[in-house]
Protein backbone atom coordinates (compact mmCIF):
# COMPACT_ATOMS: atom_id res chain seq x y z
CA UNK A 1 0.00 0.00 0.00
CA UNK A 2 1.63 3.38 -0.78
CA UNK A 3 0.66 6.23 1.18
CA UNK A 4 2.92 8.64 0.00
CA UNK A 5 4.21 9.76 -3.44
CA UNK A 6 6.93 12.15 -4.66
CA UNK A 7 6.31 13.00 -8.36
CA UNK A 8 7.88 15.71 -10.86
CA UNK A 9 6.03 19.29 -9.95
CA UNK A 10 3.09 19.24 -12.47
CA UNK A 11 1.78 22.41 -14.57
CA UNK A 12 -1.99 23.16 -14.63
CA UNK A 13 -2.88 23.00 -18.91
CA UNK A 14 -6.46 25.02 -18.09
CA UNK A 15 -6.69 27.32 -15.46
CA UNK A 16 -8.65 30.84 -14.78
CA UNK A 17 -7.02 32.75 -12.77
CA UNK A 18 -8.95 36.43 -12.85
CA UNK A 19 -7.74 39.54 -12.42
CA UNK A 20 -7.28 41.78 -9.31
CA UNK A 21 -8.01 40.99 -5.47
CA UNK A 22 -9.66 37.61 -6.85
CA UNK A 23 -6.60 37.17 -8.53
CA UNK A 24 -4.79 38.14 -5.84
CA UNK A 25 -6.67 35.53 -3.26
CA UNK A 26 -6.45 32.38 -5.11
CA UNK A 27 -3.01 33.01 -7.20
CA UNK A 28 -0.99 31.36 -3.82
CA UNK A 29 -3.40 27.82 -4.43
CA UNK A 30 -2.23 27.52 -7.71
CA UNK A 31 1.23 28.60 -7.28
CA UNK A 32 1.33 26.01 -4.46
CA UNK A 33 1.22 23.07 -6.45
CA UNK A 34 1.97 24.06 -10.01
CA UNK A 35 4.98 25.34 -11.73
CA UNK A 36 2.79 26.40 -14.65
CA UNK A 37 -0.51 27.07 -16.13
CA UNK A 38 -2.25 27.56 -19.62
CA UNK A 39 -4.09 30.78 -18.09
CA UNK A 40 -7.68 31.70 -19.79
CA UNK A 41 -8.14 35.07 -20.87
CA UNK A 42 -11.90 35.08 -20.53
CA UNK A 43 -11.52 38.20 -18.00
CA UNK A 44 -13.87 41.44 -19.25
CA UNK A 45 -12.89 42.81 -21.03
CA UNK A 46 -10.88 39.94 -22.92
CA UNK A 47 -7.38 39.37 -23.59
CA UNK A 48 -7.31 39.71 -27.45
CA UNK A 49 -4.00 41.17 -27.87
CA UNK A 50 -0.25 40.66 -27.52
CA UNK A 51 -0.39 43.67 -25.14
CA UNK A 52 -3.08 42.79 -23.26
CA UNK A 53 -1.41 39.55 -22.13
CA UNK A 54 1.52 40.90 -21.68
CA UNK A 55 -0.22 43.38 -18.72
CA UNK A 56 -1.92 40.65 -17.55
CA UNK A 57 0.90 38.28 -16.80
CA UNK A 58 2.84 41.01 -15.15
CA UNK A 59 0.26 41.58 -13.00
CA UNK A 60 -0.07 37.58 -11.71
CA UNK A 61 3.42 37.71 -11.79
CA UNK A 62 2.94 40.84 -9.40
CA UNK A 63 0.39 38.66 -7.12
CA UNK A 64 3.48 35.81 -6.82
CA UNK A 65 3.70 34.47 -3.50
CA UNK A 66 7.39 35.45 -2.20
CA UNK A 67 10.13 32.73 -3.68
CA UNK A 68 7.49 31.43 -6.17
CA UNK A 69 8.46 30.73 -9.95
CA UNK A 70 5.01 29.86 -10.91
CA UNK A 71 4.94 30.74 -14.34
CA UNK A 72 1.86 31.63 -15.96
CA UNK A 73 1.98 30.65 -19.90
CA UNK A 74 -0.58 33.52 -21.51
CA UNK A 75 -3.94 32.60 -24.25
CA UNK A 76 -5.07 34.93 -26.61
CA UNK A 77 -9.16 35.12 -26.39
CA UNK A 78 -9.76 34.63 -30.05
CA UNK A 79 -13.02 36.49 -31.66
CA UNK A 80 -14.26 37.15 -34.97
CA UNK A 81 -11.86 39.68 -35.20
CA UNK A 82 -8.73 38.52 -34.51
CA UNK A 83 -6.20 39.08 -37.08
CA UNK A 84 -3.74 36.31 -38.43
CA UNK A 85 -1.00 38.90 -38.47
CA UNK A 86 -1.51 40.14 -35.01
CA UNK A 87 -1.36 35.87 -34.05
CA UNK A 88 2.05 35.91 -36.15
CA UNK A 89 3.73 38.25 -34.44
CA UNK A 90 2.79 37.30 -31.26
CA UNK A 91 3.78 33.63 -31.43
CA UNK A 92 7.23 35.06 -32.65
CA UNK A 93 8.07 36.88 -29.22
CA UNK A 94 5.84 34.02 -27.60
CA UNK A 95 3.30 36.54 -25.80
CA UNK A 96 0.74 33.37 -26.62
CA UNK A 97 1.27 29.77 -26.49
CA UNK A 98 -2.25 28.75 -27.65
CA UNK A 99 -5.50 30.62 -29.03
CA UNK A 100 -8.27 29.88 -27.18
CA UNK A 101 -11.92 29.47 -28.61
CA UNK A 102 -14.83 30.33 -26.99
CA UNK A 103 -18.35 29.75 -29.24
CA UNK A 104 -19.78 32.78 -28.38
CA UNK A 105 -22.57 32.49 -25.28
CA UNK A 106 -21.35 28.98 -24.50
CA UNK A 107 -20.29 29.79 -20.95
CA UNK A 108 -19.09 32.72 -18.55
CA UNK A 109 -17.27 35.56 -20.07
CA UNK A 110 -17.85 34.15 -24.03
CA UNK A 111 -19.99 37.35 -25.47
CA UNK A 112 -16.97 38.24 -27.49
CA UNK A 113 -16.08 34.79 -28.78
CA UNK A 114 -16.51 33.20 -31.86
CA UNK A 115 -20.00 32.92 -34.19
CA UNK A 116 -19.08 30.97 -36.71
CA UNK A 117 -16.05 29.06 -37.08
CA UNK A 118 -15.75 29.91 -40.30
CA UNK A 119 -14.98 33.46 -39.58
CA UNK A 120 -11.79 32.90 -38.21
CA UNK A 121 -10.35 30.30 -40.82
CA UNK A 122 -7.48 32.63 -41.73
CA UNK A 123 -6.75 32.93 -37.90
CA UNK A 124 -7.15 28.92 -38.02
CA UNK A 125 -4.67 28.96 -41.26
CA UNK A 126 -2.00 31.02 -39.74
CA UNK A 127 -1.62 29.16 -36.27
CA UNK A 128 -1.54 25.71 -38.61
CA UNK A 129 1.55 27.21 -40.40
CA UNK A 130 3.39 28.05 -36.98
CA UNK A 131 2.24 25.65 -35.29
CA UNK A 132 0.30 27.67 -32.40
CA UNK A 133 -2.11 25.20 -30.46
CA UNK A 134 -6.21 26.02 -31.03
CA UNK A 135 -7.69 24.95 -27.34
CA UNK A 136 -10.95 24.59 -27.52
CA UNK A 137 -14.23 24.92 -25.42
CA UNK A 138 -15.79 22.29 -27.12
CA UNK A 139 -19.83 22.89 -26.70
CA UNK A 140 -22.12 24.22 -28.97
CA UNK A 141 -24.75 27.21 -27.75
CA UNK A 142 -27.83 25.59 -30.33
CA UNK A 143 -30.85 26.20 -27.91
CA UNK A 144 -32.15 23.56 -29.48
CA UNK A 145 -29.63 20.88 -28.63
CA UNK A 146 -29.64 18.70 -25.18
CA UNK A 147 -26.87 20.62 -22.26
CA UNK A 148 -26.02 17.32 -22.14
CA UNK A 149 -24.94 16.49 -26.08
CA UNK A 150 -23.71 20.02 -26.85
CA UNK A 151 -20.04 18.43 -26.97
CA UNK A 152 -20.76 15.98 -28.68
CA UNK A 153 -23.37 17.60 -31.22
CA UNK A 154 -20.24 20.04 -31.09
CA UNK A 155 -17.98 17.01 -32.25
CA UNK A 156 -19.84 16.85 -35.49
CA UNK A 157 -21.08 20.05 -36.47
CA UNK A 158 -17.96 22.06 -35.35
CA UNK A 159 -14.41 19.75 -34.55
CA UNK A 160 -14.30 17.16 -36.93
CA UNK A 161 -15.59 19.84 -40.41
CA UNK A 162 -12.25 22.30 -38.99
CA UNK A 163 -9.99 19.37 -38.18
CA UNK A 164 -11.20 17.89 -41.72
CA UNK A 165 -10.06 21.38 -43.05
CA UNK A 166 -7.27 22.30 -40.89
CA UNK A 167 -5.05 18.78 -40.05
CA UNK A 168 -1.98 20.24 -39.16
CA UNK A 169 -3.85 22.41 -36.59
CA UNK A 170 -2.73 21.44 -33.04
CA UNK A 171 -6.25 21.39 -31.29
CA UNK A 172 -6.66 21.13 -27.28
CA UNK A 173 -9.78 19.58 -26.56
CA UNK A 174 -10.40 21.20 -23.19
CA UNK A 175 -12.09 19.76 -20.09
CA UNK A 176 -13.42 16.41 -21.49
CA UNK A 177 -16.57 15.50 -20.15
CA UNK A 178 -18.09 12.95 -22.25
CA UNK A 179 -17.33 9.13 -24.01
CA UNK A 180 -18.24 11.19 -27.26
CA UNK A 181 -15.23 13.22 -26.96
CA UNK A 182 -12.73 10.69 -25.29
CA UNK A 183 -13.63 8.25 -28.18
CA UNK A 184 -13.41 11.21 -30.73
CA UNK A 185 -9.82 12.18 -29.63
CA UNK A 186 -8.74 8.51 -29.18
CA UNK A 187 -9.52 7.94 -33.08
CA UNK A 188 -7.34 10.68 -34.19
CA UNK A 189 -4.05 9.96 -35.04
CA UNK A 190 -2.55 13.23 -34.88
CA UNK A 191 -2.38 17.20 -33.48
CA UNK A 192 -5.40 16.33 -31.39
CA UNK A 193 -5.04 16.45 -26.99
CA UNK A 194 -7.26 16.70 -24.28
CA UNK A 195 -7.23 17.83 -20.88
CA UNK A 196 -9.62 16.69 -18.10
CA UNK A 197 -10.44 18.16 -15.10
CA UNK A 198 -10.70 16.86 -11.33
CA UNK A 199 -14.18 17.13 -11.15
CA UNK A 200 -15.08 15.66 -13.83
CA UNK A 201 -12.99 12.72 -13.01
CA UNK A 202 -15.38 12.89 -9.33
CA UNK A 203 -18.83 14.33 -10.69
CA UNK A 204 -21.50 13.02 -12.16
CA UNK A 205 -25.22 15.09 -13.10
CA UNK A 206 -26.54 13.60 -9.76
CA UNK A 207 -24.23 15.36 -7.91
CA UNK A 208 -25.51 18.85 -9.30
CA UNK A 209 -29.00 18.15 -7.63
CA UNK A 210 -28.37 15.68 -4.61
CA UNK A 211 -29.29 16.79 -1.54
CA UNK A 212 -31.38 19.67 -3.63
CA UNK A 213 -29.84 21.48 -6.43
CA UNK A 214 -25.82 22.81 -6.07
CA UNK A 215 -24.37 25.53 -8.16
CA UNK A 216 -21.31 24.10 -6.05
CA UNK A 217 -20.85 21.22 -8.68
CA UNK A 218 -21.92 23.08 -11.78
CA UNK A 219 -19.67 24.22 -14.38
CA UNK A 220 -19.59 24.15 -18.25
CA UNK A 221 -19.47 21.88 -20.26
CA UNK A 222 -21.84 20.02 -17.08
CA UNK A 223 -20.88 16.89 -15.51
CA UNK A 224 -22.73 14.33 -17.31
CA UNK A 225 -23.58 10.59 -17.03
CA UNK A 226 -21.77 7.39 -14.99
CA UNK A 227 -20.64 6.27 -18.03
CA UNK A 228 -19.06 9.49 -19.08
CA UNK A 229 -17.19 9.77 -16.06
CA UNK A 230 -15.72 6.06 -16.43
CA UNK A 231 -14.52 6.85 -19.83
CA UNK A 232 -13.02 10.28 -19.02
CA UNK A 233 -11.08 8.12 -15.54
CA UNK A 234 -10.19 5.50 -18.12
CA UNK A 235 -8.46 8.05 -20.51
CA UNK A 236 -6.91 9.98 -17.60
CA UNK A 237 -5.47 6.65 -16.03
CA UNK A 238 -4.18 5.40 -19.30
CA UNK A 239 -0.74 6.64 -19.67
CA UNK A 240 -2.74 8.35 -23.28
CA UNK A 241 -0.03 10.83 -23.72
CA UNK A 242 -3.41 12.81 -25.27
CA UNK A 243 -4.96 13.18 -22.33
CA UNK A 244 -3.58 15.49 -19.57
CA UNK A 245 -4.86 17.61 -16.16
CA UNK A 246 -6.08 20.93 -16.90
CA UNK A 247 -7.93 21.93 -13.68
CA UNK A 248 -10.48 24.41 -14.76
CA UNK A 249 -9.95 25.90 -11.69
CA UNK A 250 -13.03 28.95 -11.92
CA UNK A 251 -13.17 31.26 -9.24
CA UNK A 252 -16.65 32.43 -8.57
CA UNK A 253 -17.84 34.64 -5.45
CA UNK A 254 -20.22 32.94 -3.54
CA UNK A 255 -22.72 35.53 -4.30
CA UNK A 256 -22.70 35.13 -7.89
CA UNK A 257 -23.24 30.89 -6.71
CA UNK A 258 -25.35 31.16 -4.26
CA UNK A 259 -28.43 32.87 -6.60
CA UNK A 260 -30.66 32.47 -10.04
CA UNK A 261 -28.92 32.45 -12.64
CA UNK A 262 -25.83 31.08 -10.91
CA UNK A 263 -22.54 31.10 -12.37
CA UNK A 264 -20.94 27.96 -13.90
CA UNK A 265 -17.48 27.18 -12.82
CA UNK A 266 -15.81 25.23 -9.79
CA UNK A 267 -12.90 26.65 -7.66
CA UNK A 268 -11.16 23.35 -7.31
CA UNK A 269 -7.11 24.91 -6.88
CA UNK A 270 -6.46 24.16 -3.25
CA UNK A 271 -7.94 20.35 -3.13
CA UNK A 272 -6.79 19.81 -7.34
CA UNK A 273 -3.96 17.54 -6.95
CA UNK A 274 -5.29 15.83 -3.78
CA UNK A 275 -8.27 14.41 -5.53
CA UNK A 276 -6.96 13.96 -9.09
CA UNK A 277 -3.84 11.85 -6.86
CA UNK A 278 -6.90 10.07 -4.92
CA UNK A 279 -8.96 8.92 -8.46
CA UNK A 280 -5.42 7.30 -9.84
CA UNK A 281 -5.02 5.34 -6.13
CA UNK A 282 -8.60 4.44 -6.25
CA UNK A 283 -7.95 2.88 -9.85
CA UNK A 284 -4.92 1.59 -8.72
CA UNK A 285 -2.68 3.47 -11.38
CA UNK A 286 -0.82 5.93 -9.06
CA UNK A 287 2.15 4.75 -11.49
CA UNK A 288 0.40 6.66 -14.21
CA UNK A 289 -0.23 9.62 -12.28
CA UNK A 290 3.20 11.56 -13.00
CA UNK A 291 2.73 11.73 -16.76
CA UNK A 292 -1.02 12.99 -16.78
CA UNK A 293 -0.04 15.83 -14.47
CA UNK A 294 3.64 16.45 -14.99
CA UNK A 295 5.37 14.95 -18.13
CA UNK A 296 2.12 14.90 -21.67
CA UNK A 297 0.86 18.28 -20.87
CA UNK A 298 4.63 20.02 -20.52
CA UNK A 299 5.32 17.96 -24.34
CA UNK A 300 2.81 18.91 -25.93
CA UNK A 301 3.55 22.69 -25.11
CA UNK A 302 7.15 22.58 -25.90
CA UNK A 303 8.32 22.25 -22.69
CA UNK A 304 10.19 20.32 -20.60
CA UNK A 305 8.92 18.64 -17.26
CA UNK A 306 9.89 20.95 -14.30
CA UNK A 307 12.71 20.32 -12.56
CA UNK A 308 11.59 19.60 -9.26
CA UNK A 309 9.13 17.42 -7.36
CA UNK A 310 6.10 17.67 -4.99
CA UNK A 311 5.27 15.10 -2.30
CA UNK A 312 1.65 13.92 -1.62
CA UNK A 313 0.67 11.78 1.32
CA UNK A 314 -2.49 9.96 2.22
CA UNK A 315 -3.90 10.78 5.55
CA UNK A 316 -5.58 8.24 7.92
CA UNK A 317 -8.63 10.42 8.01
CA UNK A 318 -10.34 13.09 5.65
CA UNK A 319 -8.56 16.10 5.51
CA UNK A 320 -9.66 19.49 7.00
CA UNK A 321 -9.68 23.05 5.95
CA UNK A 322 -12.00 25.98 6.14
CA UNK A 323 -13.25 25.35 2.06
CA UNK A 324 -13.09 28.99 0.90
CA UNK A 325 -10.69 31.85 0.92
CA UNK A 326 -12.07 35.27 1.59
CA UNK A 327 -11.69 38.05 -0.86
CA UNK A 328 -12.28 41.21 0.70
CA UNK A 329 -15.37 41.31 2.39
CA UNK A 330 -16.31 38.54 0.12
CA UNK A 331 -16.08 34.40 0.09
CA UNK A 332 -14.73 32.20 -2.88
CA UNK A 333 -15.59 28.21 -1.84
CA UNK A 334 -13.45 25.41 -2.33
CA UNK A 335 -14.53 22.36 -4.46
CA UNK A 336 -15.70 20.29 -1.73
CA UNK A 337 -17.72 17.26 -3.41
CA UNK A 338 -19.58 14.40 -1.54
CA UNK A 339 -16.18 12.25 -1.48
CA UNK A 340 -13.96 12.67 0.93
CA UNK A 341 -10.28 13.91 0.60
CA UNK A 342 -7.61 12.25 1.82
CA UNK A 343 -4.71 13.08 -0.43
CA UNK A 344 -2.46 16.25 0.93
CA UNK A 345 0.11 17.78 -0.23
CA UNK A 346 3.44 17.34 2.25
CA UNK A 347 5.04 21.06 2.82
O1 LIG B 1 -17.61 26.41 -15.79
C1 LIG B 1 -16.89 27.15 -16.44
N1 LIG B 1 -16.39 28.27 -15.90
N2 LIG B 1 -16.62 26.84 -17.70
C2 LIG B 1 -15.96 27.69 -18.50
O2 LIG B 1 -15.78 27.35 -19.64
C3 LIG B 1 -15.54 29.01 -18.02
C4 LIG B 1 -15.39 29.03 -16.57
C5 LIG B 1 -15.28 30.41 -15.97
O3 LIG B 1 -14.58 31.25 -16.52
O4 LIG B 1 -15.91 30.64 -14.91
ZN1 LIG C 1 -12.13 26.95 -18.44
Amino acid sequence: MNNEISIIRPDDWHLHLRDGDMLAAVLPSSAKIYGRAIVMPNLVPPVTTARLAEDYRRRIISFRPEGSHFDPLMTCYLTDTTSADDIHTAYAVKAFHAVKLFPAGATTNSANGVTDIKKVYPVLEAMQEIGMPLSVHGEVTDPEVDIFDREAVFIDRVLDPTRRDFPDLKIVFEHLTSKAGVDYVLAQDKNMVATITPHHLLLTRNDLFKGGMNPYMYCLPVAKTFEDRDAIRKAAVSGDERFFLGTDSAPHFSRAKEKAGAAAGIFNAPTSIGYVTQIFDELGALKKLEGFTSIYGARFYGFSPNGNTITLAKRETPVEMDWQIKVGGDTVKIFKPDTPLFWDLVD
